[in-house]
């Protein structure tokens, strides 16, 4: 019988992260300040502590892991790489379906990939408090877990629509000591501003991202940062482990070549870290298909366009050059929290433009389908994210029957649904809708941005 898992030992873990920045085929366009022109590293310094602003602006190829790190992650890493094989059987399909399972962190999700260091460069440079935001609940525990361990206090800004949907996060989030309350709230200017023009808002992590960050920036002790779960340069790179782990273990497993890889993308992280290793084996000739996948009901990279914009509601944030669908953009309170964000990460973004990724988006109705199928044939519930990850997987196994190829998919399986339960509940009492950004929304929202500074590039996938 052919193996269905592969594991790494402690010692086979990588010991160094992967930064795409180094080999896209153009360089980065540099985030800008209020004033359209580039901002310099200290202009962040209030924000973050200078040793992750190192990394946000690294050109490196490889950045070395600390050994304090890699003893920390060896608490649930390096993760198995396993095959679907009942998924496979169900699908009658050729193709051969591996997934990471980024689902048996302690807070269930690849989110501590980067919660570990990120807590750690900041205990390291002096800091004894972060800030962040959580859509789905997932970061937020991820940061909460990372602080315990290492000695930080934690303050999330939970967007309300899943402060309310998913209770058991915040409950979660306390038992590692951290502080999380509903967001937009009365504790920021930000959060207040918008509660005064939309009290019954669903919330947004643009709003949530505006709060952590006032309340980071606001703290005259000097003492707090903020820490941000996805977008930024040094959160793709933590990540990347996850890819590189994969791609020893396909080896080990007798696979010659990969022909698809697949993730969810909200902000772009988990798709980041499984794809960005293979994204460097492709533009040195490999022939490999990258989908990221996003939800239909946020669509910037289907649907937006690529420009400067800035990060959160509120303008606190740099401009960055992103597929987004404008910072004002409040989603329809779906369940999959974590993909209702505004934007995409800059090196995922600027990935599309050079034509090396090729997004799409599903709806959660074929998500959750999808999520359903898998949880009959290979067991486990997955979180309402990861589900668009699964539902692309299996519409590639399905064109491979088509096409009569035996071909190698490869998809991350971000995280675990067992604190997002409600969705399925309503999924299967029939009460969840199928729905799609509509176009006035989309336009009123793109339009809204029209006058941010344009980020010019050379044109060759899409953009
Ligand atoms: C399980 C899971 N998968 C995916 C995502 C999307 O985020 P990202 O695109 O940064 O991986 C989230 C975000 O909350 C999540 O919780």
């Amino acid at each position: 019988m052919n193996p269905t898992k592969v594991f790494l030992s402690e010692k086979d873990i990588p010991k160094k992260w992967y930064n795409l920045a180094a080999d896209l085929p153009n360089p980065m366009l540099p985030p800008l300040g209020p004033d359209g022109k580039p901002i310099s590293p200290d202009m962040l310094a209030k924000v973050f502590p200078m040793n992750l602003i190192e990394q946000e602006v690294s050109q490196k190829r490889w950045i070395d892991i600390p050994e304090e790190i890699l003893k920390l992650l060896y608490i649930w890493r390096p993760s198995p790489l396993k095959r679907a094989v009942f998924l496979e059987e169900y699908l009658k399909t050729p193709a051969r379906i591996y997934y990471k399972d980024e689902s048996l962190s302690p807070a269930g999700s690849h989110k501590a990939n980067t919660s570990i260091p990120q807590a750690w460069y900041n205990k390291q440079f002096g800091i004894k408090k972060l800030t962040t935001e959580t859509g789905a609940g997932q970061w937020g525990s991820a940061l909460a877990f990372a602080c315990n361990l290492i000695g930080l206090e934690c303050k999330v800004f939970m967007v309300r629509v899943s402060f309310d949907q998913k209770p058991m996060r915040k409950t979660m989030m306390q038992v590692w000591g951290a502080k999380c309350i509903a967001s937009p709230s009365n504790e920021t200017n930000a959060g207040r501003e918008i509660l005064k023009i939309m009290p019954d808002t669903p919330g947004s992590l643009g709003i949530a991202i505006s709060e952590a960050v006032e309340a980071a920036v606001s703290d005259t002790t000097g003492e707090t940062r903020y820490s941000l779960g996805s977008v930024l340069n040094h959160v793709m790179l933590h990540q990347t482990i996850i890819g590189q782990e994969a791609q020893k273990q396909l080896k080990m497993i007798g696979e010659k070549k990969v022909d698809c890889i697949i993730g969810c993308a909200g902000g772009g992280s988990n798709f980041a870290g499984l794809a960005f290793p293979f994204v460097c084996e492709k533009i040195h000739g490999k022939k490999i298909t990258i989908i990221p996948v996003e939800s239909a009901a946020a669509p910037k990279m289907t649907r937006g366009q690529f420009r400067y914009d800035f990060g959160d509601n509120a303008e606190m944030t740099p401009l960055l050059p992103m597929a987004t669908l404008g910072h004002k953009f409040v989603p329809a309170p779906i369940h999959a929290g974590g993909l209702r964000y505004h934007g995409m990460a800059p090196l995922v973004s600027q990935g599309i433009v050079e034509g090396l990724l090729e997004p799409r988006a599903y709806d959660q109705i074929k998500s959750y389908e999808a999520a359903m199928l898998w949880a009959k044939t290979e067991g486990t519930i997955c979180a309402p994210e990861t589900s668009h990850a699964i539902a692309c997987t299996i519409d590639e196994a399905k064109k491979a029957k088509e096409e009569g190829k035996e071909k190698v998919i490869l998809f991350n399986y971000s995280g675990h649904g067992l604190m997002d339960l409600v969705g399925y509940d309503k999924f299967l009492s029939g009460k969840l809708e199928s729905y799609s950004l509509p176009e006035v929304e989309l336009q009123k929202s793109i339009n809204s941005i029209k006058d941010l500074p344009k980020a010019e590039r050379r044109k060759t996938g899409k953009w």
